[in-house]
């Protein structure tokens, strides 16, 4: 933890894990073997958030636009993310970790939803590292559902519309205390270079500082997530004061 400042590690680390792709292509290997090199990095990326003492950890695993791509594509994202929870569950109860999904997971795979509910269920007591797999994750649908929720609320008498307030639209989002309950992040953090959110936590970014790694996601080391880290703790953070 070279050069890190303890007293100001975020609690909250978000991850836009991209160029996994991109990666492949370099390596002459099909776009499939990307996503493997990238869940060894996001397996490495866990266990490094642990040691650091971050709290919880949400990586963008599968966006409601990843649907686009080809159906080879996405069953193998959804097959590496069985064999990951799969073949590291025991490791991650171990460390104490507890995995959340944010996202409609209902749609995935049968397979996939077994494997992911069980993970679920199994670290669900844990009080270590809160790691949220953001799967079939988009934050407009989010927000749309949170809007929907309140409005039925609202329709059955149960809120006043004067009663909505940033709290309440918080609440129901899957980061909001219904479901993950986690601090808004102070740092995502965007791999391969691309600079923006896609659809990534739109709400709950109002003040994250943003960090742009160069790294394709699958080259992203240790060093590069504590490079990440510093380059946080060396902004100045005004949320708005003078
Ligand atoms: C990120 O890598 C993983 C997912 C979006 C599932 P990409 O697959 O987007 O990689 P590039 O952007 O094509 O390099
Ligand atoms: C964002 O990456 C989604 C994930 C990392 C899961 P994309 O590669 O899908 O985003 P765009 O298409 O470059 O904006
Ligand atoms: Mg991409």
């Amino acid at each position: 933890m070279t050069g890190l400042i303890k007293e100001i590690m975020p609690q909250h680390v978000a991850i836009i894990m991209d160029g996994n792709g991109r990666w492949a292509k370099e390596h002459g290997v099909p776009r499939v073997a990307g996503h493997r090199a990238g869940m060894e990095s996001m397996k490495k990326i866990v266990d490094h958030s642990d040691k650091l003492g971050i709290k919880h950890l949400t990586v963008y695993a599968f966006s409601t636009e990843n649907w686009k791509r080809s159906t080879e594509e996405v069953r193998g994202i959804f097959k590496l993310l069985v064999t990951f929870v799969n073949r590291d569950l025991r490791e991650l109860i171990k460390n104490n970790v507890c995995v959340k999904i944010l996202g409609d997971f209902s749609s995935i795979p049968e397979d996939s939803k077994k494997a992911l509910e069980k993970t679920i269920e199994d670290t669900k007591n844990n009080k270590g590292l809160q790691f949220n797999i953001a799967l079939n994750y988009g934050s407009r649908d989010e927000i749309r559902r949170s809007v929907e929720t309140i409005a039925h609320k609202v329709k059955a008498g149960e809120l006043e519309p004067s009663d909505i307030s940033e709290d309440v639209i918080s609440e129901y989002l899957w980061t909001g205390n219904m479901h993950a309950d986690c601090p808004d992040p102070e740092l995502i953090i965007r791999t391969s270079g691309e600079q923006r959110l896609s659809n990534f936590l739109l709400w709950q970014a109002a003040y994250s500082e943003l960090v742009f790694s160069d790294a394709l996601w699958p080259d992203f080391s240790t060093e590069e997530y504590e490079r990440c880290i510093a380059e946080y703790q060396s902004r100045d953070r005004r949320f708005g004061g003078r």
